[in-house]
């Protein structure tokens, strides 16, 4: 594992840190790096209408989007599980669509951690380019 790897997952444990999960208890941080080297941060955000729940994968790429950013390299999630935990159906999607380029690490609180690629983990994805007359970028 890369140096630059292994920093990305502290970040996200610190991200986790700040989760708001008072109904599932379940924490997670997230941290996404973009092709300039900066790091945006993520924590799962719940919501008492339960449906609303934000996973900290998403909150980590919304908050990048949002200030302008589009090509990530990497992309870490952290949470305190013995088997590493992957992101939702959701999340994939998200990635597959916005961050569809990075090296994803699942990693938990023991130091275990593990390197995926979205197209492993979301196989024949559905995306824009099957919108007629949008063009999608690699
Ligand atoms: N969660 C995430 O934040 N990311 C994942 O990859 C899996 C699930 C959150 C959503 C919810 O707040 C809690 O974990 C339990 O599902």
């Amino acid at each position: 594992m890369s140096e630059d790897l292994q920093s990305l997952i502290e970040t996200a444990k610190e991200a986790r840190l700040h989760s708001v999960a008072p109904f599932s208890d379940f924490k997670v941080g997230a941290a996404v790096k973009t092709e300039s080297g900066k790091i945006y941060t993520g924590c799962n955000v719940e919501s008492a209408s339960y449906g609303l729940t934000v996973c900290a994968e998403r909150v980590a790429i919304w908050k990048a989007l949002s200030e302008g950013e589009r090509q990530f390299t990497e992309l870490a999630v952290v949470a305190d599980t013995e088997t590493l935990t992957p992101p939702c159906g959701t999340c994939r999607q998200i990635i597959w669509e916005f961050a569809r380029g990075a090296t994803i690490v699942f990693a938990n609180l023991k130091g275990q951690s593990e390197v995926f690629h979205i197209a492993e983990l979301l196989p024949r994805a559905f995306d824009a380019r099957f919108l007629k007359g949008k063009k999608v970028t690699d």
